[in-house]
């Protein structure tokens, strides 16, 4: 579902990814873990294109799009509209209702009918379980309603997978809890997932696939059982000597 060849970026003279590589199968949930400034972030943002990366390659869903060229911006689209992203401060629209915020992408960028996205919507705000707070403005919401209702927006683009950065970094360990069940239940449901988190009691939970990111590579994968409790990189297990 996913395919990663050889992706590099670099903000000016830094090199944030120096060739990172991945394949990641239908239903398989990987989560990425690694040191603050690691490229976590950029590597999901060259996924989905809010990065236009340097070189490399990125297949979603059969599309592909190769890093350091013009790409025609419909390639990209194509690529985005595959990959839904779910980011750490939610980015809900404040203005909106969670109704609202949902039915956005579908009414505007699917082209659905309003009664078309507004059925959908509830539904995907049932599924977070926040059929009651459909009317809602995010002021009125908890962080951890507001992020399920950012999950419930991206899903509700149908998107073949689902980019989620750091999605319970911002929030309470009250509230990170409630976003772990939905981020579980998608996980069980075979979503494809890519996940990048500091929470480790989650990539626990869900990953069926650690990636450790560190200096622009992928030092270290593997399930997280034997990468968390036998890490086979020095690097992996310092890192995971100060998390823990
Ligand atoms: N738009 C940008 N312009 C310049 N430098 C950037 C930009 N985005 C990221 N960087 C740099 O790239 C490096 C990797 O950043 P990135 O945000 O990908 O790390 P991260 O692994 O997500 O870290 P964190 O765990 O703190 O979120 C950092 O040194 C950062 O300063
Ligand atoms: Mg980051």
């Amino acid at each position: 579902m996913i395919v990663v060849e050889q992706l590099t970026k670099r903000f000016g003279a830094r090199a944030v990814l120096r060739g990172v590589n991945l394949r990641q199968a239908r239903g398989e949930t990987v989560v990425c873990i690694g040191p603050s400034g690691g490229g976590k972030s950029t590597f999901l943002r060259c996924l989905n294109q809010l990065e236009t990366p340097d070189g490399g390659r990125v297949t979603i869903g059969g599309v592909t799009v190769e890093g350091g060229r013009t790409e025609p911006r419909e390639r990209q689209r194509q690529l985005r509209l595959r990959a839904g992203m779910v980011f750490q401060q939610f980015h809900l629209f404040l203005h909106l209702t969670a109704l609202e915020n949902v039915m956005e992408g579908p009414r505007h960028v699917l082209r659905q009918s309003r009664a078309e996205a507004e059925a959908g919507a509830r539904e995907w705000l049932q599924k977070v379980g926040l059929a009651e707070h459909a009317a809602h403005f995010p002021e009125q919401l908890s962080g951890g309603q507001q992020q399920r209702v950012a999950i419930a927006r991206a899903l509700a683009m149908k998107p073949e997978v689902l980019l989620l950065d750091e999605p319970t970094s911002a929030l309470d360990p009250e509230l990170r809890a409630e976003v772990r069940v939905v981020l579980n239940q998608l996980a069980a449901e075979g979503r494809t997932m890519l996940l990048v988190t500091h929470d480790m009691q989650l990539a626990r939970q869900i990953a069926d696939r650690v990636l450790f990111l560190d200096g622009g590579v992928i030092v270290e994968s593997g399930p997280p059982e034997s990468l968390f409790a036998s890490p086979e990189q020095a690097r992996t297990r310092e890192f995971l000597e100060q998390v823990r």
